[in-house]
């Protein structure tokens, strides 16, 4: 038995409640593999075994990086006798030990078994297989190779021909106008769009997926046609690998790391609505629940290991009242490159995770989260949102599901509040300045 083996175990033994040894169904049945499960951490060790575990640590440091000190690999750590005097502990590693090997060594003959018969088959892993995706409720079908065909045809497919939404419909408002338009905090979430440069609107895409790379766009213009994305193509270089028949819009952002000379510029794509997804159609499901779908998708066909594929994120959403913090925590003036000397207003989501990138502030788009003629409001009597109808006077606390608005009318009616105006910081800090007296007009409650 690896005496350095013993030693892990003894450590996760000693600082810890329970100990475990186990080896899942992940683990190659053939390898000595096994995982220490350790619960219950003991915070209070003895400083004694304390000293003596990281002199054991800096040595085993000195083995792997080379210094010519211990030139021996670490062998024993706990003396054999102490640890049969723990009883308990030396019958569970030994019976563990035992039981593992077995294991080990019946799967060693299997291989050795297949190895020498090359017509062997073990029907089970297929069977495995096709009860796993039964339950899963997976297809059980081989990837196929992407689709030929018109973009645009396809997509009416899938729609059933009823039309896609033009994009082309967002005119930019100032905030009395949106203070017109929304009249409930809770009608509207509320993201952050930003700019392809700074001579150009914010650009919405429609991307439809064959498969693969096989990936298009439509600028939402009616007499204009899907186009091919490349990642050479100068307007919206982007390299992806998305799965077929995946329909969602889209904004594509260069984002920015780092400033000055060395500054770097990386196309992204920042989904901001969804359609289908690997064909299901999500139209129908709330806005909160289509973007909480499209974060969930998004991080099953990311990559990290494909650096070359443009990332994709998904918008952050914000409620309306979270709009001050928002002016004043996640906005910044900044040196972009190409952009001359003046500084920008960028913008850090929380997906930028790496602490220096960013992209240009453009303004932001309130979506309607409730469809007319419902609206949502807050009661202060029962301390609780309700629903209202606005035409039939109609109130109730359950949520009518026809108060919930589809991408269609998300498309339609979302506002643009553009930051156009906001170039210096007084300029911000009056605008952060007028939300707040807004919003506490709307939420009297909250102050
Ligand atoms: C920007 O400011 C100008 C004049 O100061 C005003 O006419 C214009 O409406 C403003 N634009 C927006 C989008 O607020
Ligand atoms: C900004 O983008 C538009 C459209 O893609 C392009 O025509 C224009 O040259 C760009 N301007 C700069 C300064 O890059
Ligand atoms: C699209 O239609 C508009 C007017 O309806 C026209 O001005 C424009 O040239 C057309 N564009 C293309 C690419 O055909
Ligand atoms: C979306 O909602 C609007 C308004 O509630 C409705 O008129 C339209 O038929 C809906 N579209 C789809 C595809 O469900
Ligand atoms: C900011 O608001 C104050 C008071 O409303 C006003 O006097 C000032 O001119 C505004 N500053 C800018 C840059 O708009």
């Amino acid at each position: 038995m690896c005496m350095y083996y013993m030693y892990l175990v003894c450590t996760g033994w000693i600082f810890h409640a329970l100990v475990c040894i186990m080896k899942p169904v992940t683990s190659r049945p053939a390898n000595s593999e096994r995982y220490i499960v350790c619960k219950g951490f003991r915070s209070e060790p003895g400083d004694v075994l304390r000293q003596y575990l990281t002199y054991v640590n800096l040595a085993f440091d000195d083995v792997h990086f080379g210094t010519t000190r211990h030139r021996k690999c670490i062998q024993h750590l706990v003396d054999l006798d102490t640890l049969k005097d723990d009883q308990e502990f030396y019958d569970y590693i030994y019976q563990s030990n035992c039981d593992l090997g077995q294991l080990q060594s019946l799967n060693l003959k299997k291989i050795q078994v297949f190895a020498k018969n090359a017509n062997l088959r073990d029907e089970r892993q297929t069977e495995i297989r096709t009860e796993c995706l039964s339950i899963w409720d997976v297809p059980n079908e081989l990837r196929s190779a992407p689709e030929k065909g018109d973009a645009g045809e396809r997509v009416q497919r899938l729609l059933s021909h009823e039309p896609l939404t033009p994009l082309g419909e967002c005119v930019p408002c100032d905030l009395d106008e949106i203070r017109k338009e929304v009249r409930s905090a809770y009608d509207y979430k509320v993201f952050v769009t930003g700019t392809l440069n700074m001579s150009t609107p914010p650009s919405l895409h429609y991307f439809y997926s064959m498969g693969r790379a096989h990936v298009f766009r439509w600028d939402g213009i009616s007499n204009s046609s899907w186009k091919r994305v490349y990642s050479d193509d100068s307007s919206c270089p982007l390299q992806l690998d998305i799965p077929k028949d995946t329909l969602f819009v889209a904004e594509v952002l260069p984002e920015l790391k780092g400033e000055g000379k060395g500054q770097r510029k990386m196309y992204a794509l920042h989904i901001i609505d969804i359609l289908f997804l690997y064909g299901e159609d999500w139209r129908k499901h709330s806005y909160n629940v289509r973007l909480e779908t499209a974060k969930m998708f998004v991080s099953s066909i990311t990559r990290t290991s494909r650096t070359r594929l443009s990332p994709i994120r998904v918008k952050q959403l914000y409620r309306i009242e979270e709009i001050p913090a928002l002016l004043s925590n996640h906005l910044n003036f900044r040196l972009v490159k190409g952009c001359g000397s003046e500084p920008r207003l960028c913008y850090a989501a929380d997906f930028h995770n790496h602490a220096n990138c960013c992209h240009t502030f453009a303004g932001l788009h309130f979506v309607p989260y409730i469809c007319k003629p419902w609206t949502m409001a807050y009661s202060q009597s029962q301390r609780q949102k309700y629903f209202y109808n606005i035409e039939s006077k109609q109130s109730t606390y359950k949520s009518p599901g026809s108060a919930f608005s589809n991408s269609t009318y998300c498309m339609k009616n979302k506002l643009l509040l553009s930051s156009k105006n906001l170039s210096t910081r007084d300029k911000l800090v009056n605008l952060t300045a007028e939300m707040d007296e807004w919003i506490r007009s709307l939420m009297p409650w909250l102050h």
